[in-house]
């Protein structure tokens, strides 16, 4: 009794001098945030649950998360503030201002008003953006008519050849990470999710942009993937070192591959849809089985984070910050390993020199990849203003488009490989016929506040 009096007294004081803190509303969503990777679900580190009320009130294995009314005595805090916070564990800290809430949360008393909504806040769309996204995936329909863009939480599709308004395709994700048309040119996906919460995939009709289908699973979001050649698959990076393979068929199973050690932050199918070539955060560059759903073999071990992965029916390519692109060959670097079916661990390097087809040397690091429909032609983003085109049975260079907006974070080339559409930090894409070397167009998808644009 005495306690509720007391927590009655302190929201009364608290009311009178300021807003008063929600913890539904406005304590739950910094939790959800950024500790429900580690604190919630299945998940209890340190026997704290913190989207379950019990557990709140009981605090975790050091004892209560918090003394109403005092925030300097509450563990929550102690927790999260500081020179270096202990939580939440190895990320960046809570921003002064939610630490702040948390504080006047207890401050106020550490009412519990509501249970915790698993329910995160509907994404937000800006009708218009303040600055220009970034581009972070981009894609042309194999016809080259088509072009699509991933920006934050939007997918954005216009006609190359006209200049009619580009249809913005919104989605309950928090980041598209990667957009891709089908081989057959009938499907456009949208992959990505929310940080912490999700992971998933969003089928579009490419034709009228209306929602085919999709699905979410994992907790965290996805990178990039690719369509398995017959495009009744795709596979994407996860955030906890797995290949995720999500068929398109909603009633058949999704399937995993374990294979990394850190962020898978590209795949991509072989020519025959058998193996996945896979890049990583944690620098390399593996080789798996789609069948068996194993590791093959771990090609190679780069200097740096390996940024993006593709395919052409004899080659895995694959390329990061340490500024190489390079390729494998398939049949060396993983035959024996196939044909005796050992692979089922990581694999030693070994005969890298007999199976490593360089590439030239390139001029920053290599930040996404762009294959044509038929494998020939391969698209080279980097840092830098140039997206470089190779021929991908020679390893030589067809052409280099200069002045793409750097950095280059996305391209993307159709079926034959004529046109390239490009985009990155700037939010500017840029589509080129790669024949004649000419800039067909060049826009801003999404609206922008007039003062920003000026201002740049
Ligand atoms: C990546 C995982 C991870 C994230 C994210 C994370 N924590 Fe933790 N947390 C842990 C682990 C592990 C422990 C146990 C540490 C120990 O016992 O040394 C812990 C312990 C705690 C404890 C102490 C529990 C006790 O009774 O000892 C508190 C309080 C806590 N976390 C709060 C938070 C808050 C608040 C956030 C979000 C702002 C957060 N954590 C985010 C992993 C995480």
């Amino acid at each position: 009794m005495r306690r509720f009096a007391f927590i009655l007294a302190m929201c009364f004081a608290a009311t009178a001098c300021g807003a008063e803190v929600s913890f539904q509303r406005d304590v739950w969503p910094v939790f959800k945030r950024h500790c429900a990777g580690c604190h919630s679900g299945q998940k209890n580190k340190g026997r704290l649950q913190l989207d379950d009320v019990a557990s709140l009130l009981k605090g975790g294995k050091t004892g209560p998360l918090f003394v109403a009314g005092k925030p300097d005595d509450s563990l929550l805090i102690t927790q999260v503030s500081g020179d270096k916070p202990d939580m939440p564990e190895n990320e960046a800290p809570l921003s002064p201002a939610k630490v702040k809430l948390l504080r006047d949360w207890i401050a106020q008393g550490a009412k519990i008003d509501g249970a915790p909504i698993s329910q995160v806040p509907p994404v937000v769309i800006p009708a218009t953006y303040a600055t220009a996204p970034a581009i972070s995936s981009a894609a042309i329909s194999p016809d080259g008519k088509v072009a699509a863009i991933a920006c934050r939480s939007e997918v954005v599709m216009f006609n190359v050849d006209d200049d009619a308004p580009p249809r913005r395709l919104r989605t309950d994700f928090d980041l598209i990470t990667h957009v891709e048309f089908s081989p057959d040119g009938k499907r456009l996906a949208a992959g990505g999710g929310s940080p912490q919460q999700f992971g998933g995939v969003i089928f579009f009709d490419p034709v009228n942009g209306t929602r085919q289908g999709g699905r979410r699973l994992g907790a965290d979001t996805f990178f990039k993937g690719n369509f398995s050649p017959d495009g009744q698959s795709m596979a994407f990076g996860g955030a906890n070192g797995a290949i995720y393979i999500i068929p398109v068929n909603e009633k058949e199973q999704p399937k995993t591959i374990e294979i990394h050690s850190d962020w898978v932050t590209a795949v991509a199918y072989s020519a025959d849809g058998r193996q996945l070539v896979s890049g990583s955060r944690d620098k390399t560059t593996k080789i798996s089985s789609v069948q068996g759903l194993r590791l093959l073999r771990s090609i190679d071990q780069s200097a740096d984070v390996i940024n993006a992965v593709a395919a052409d029916p004899l080659t895995a390519f694959s390329g990061g910050n340490a500024a190489t692109l390079t390729g494998y060959d398939f049949k060396l670097s993983v035959g024996d390993v196939e044909t005796t079916g050992s692979g089922n661990s990581t694999q030693p390097v070994s005969k890298r020199d007999q199976y490593v087809r360089n590439f030239e040397v390139q001029a920053g690091a290599v930040m996404a990849l762009g294959i044509s429909g038929d494998r020939k032609l391969l698209a080279v983003a980097t840092r830098t203003a140039e997206v470089r085109i190779y021929q991908t049975d020679t390893r030589t260079r067809k052409t280099a488009i200069p002045m793409a907006p750097a950095p280059v974070l996305a391209v993307g080339l159709n079926r034959d490989g004529s046109r390239l559409i490009a985009g990155g930090k700037t939010g500017e894409i840029q589509i080129w016929d790669t024949t004649s070397v000419k800039l067909i167009k060049s826009l801003t998808p999404v609206p922008v506040q007039q003062a920003a644009i000026a201002g740049k």
